[in-house]
């Protein structure tokens, strides 16, 4: 089952008193060839992002600053986790469904994707995607 296949990813972390570093490598922190990044700020407190899957797409997401909330579901099963440490990183395989809430002022989630924005790799709609994930 790909919820299964979720997991958090500890990112490594560069301890300074001058301010604490982490970076992130392709095909080493993350399962895959990262082709995009993208970010989440100025999200306004009690507003819900994402609401879709994706057909291919695999990302790994990081809390960069503040937190916020990632409520996963495979078809079968749903998780919601609490994203609030710049050096985890939640990798989302393809064809889960994902909702995020519960924003911090000031937060930022920092988005690394497998492929290039393609809408038509996005299914937006909860019941088609059970659907397709039932039917195989
Ligand atoms: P969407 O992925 O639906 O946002 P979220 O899941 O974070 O709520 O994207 C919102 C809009 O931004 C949508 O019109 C597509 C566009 N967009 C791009 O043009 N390029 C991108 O890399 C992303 C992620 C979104």
């Amino acid at each position: 089952m790909p919820l299964d296949q979720v997991r958090i990813i500890t990112l490594p972390k560069i301890s300074d008193p001058r301010g604490n570093l982490t970076f992130v490598e392709e095909n080493r922190h993350v399962p895959f060839e990262i082709k995009r990044v993208y970010y989440l700020y100025d999200v306004p407190g009690g507003e819900v992002r994402g609401g879709h899957a994706h057909h291919e797409l695999e990302q790994l997401i990081i809390a960069a600053s503040g937190s916020f909330d990632i409520i996963l579901d495979d078809g079968y099963v749903r998780h919601r986790f609490h994203l609030n440490r710049s050096y985890f990183g939640l990798y989302v395989p393809r064809m889960i469904w994902r909702e995020m809430d519960n924003f911090s002022s000031a937060s930022v989630c920092l988005v690394l994707a497998s492929n290039y924005f393609d809408e038509a790799d996005y299914i937006r709609d909860y019941a088609e995607f059970v659907k397709m994930v039932r039917n195989g």
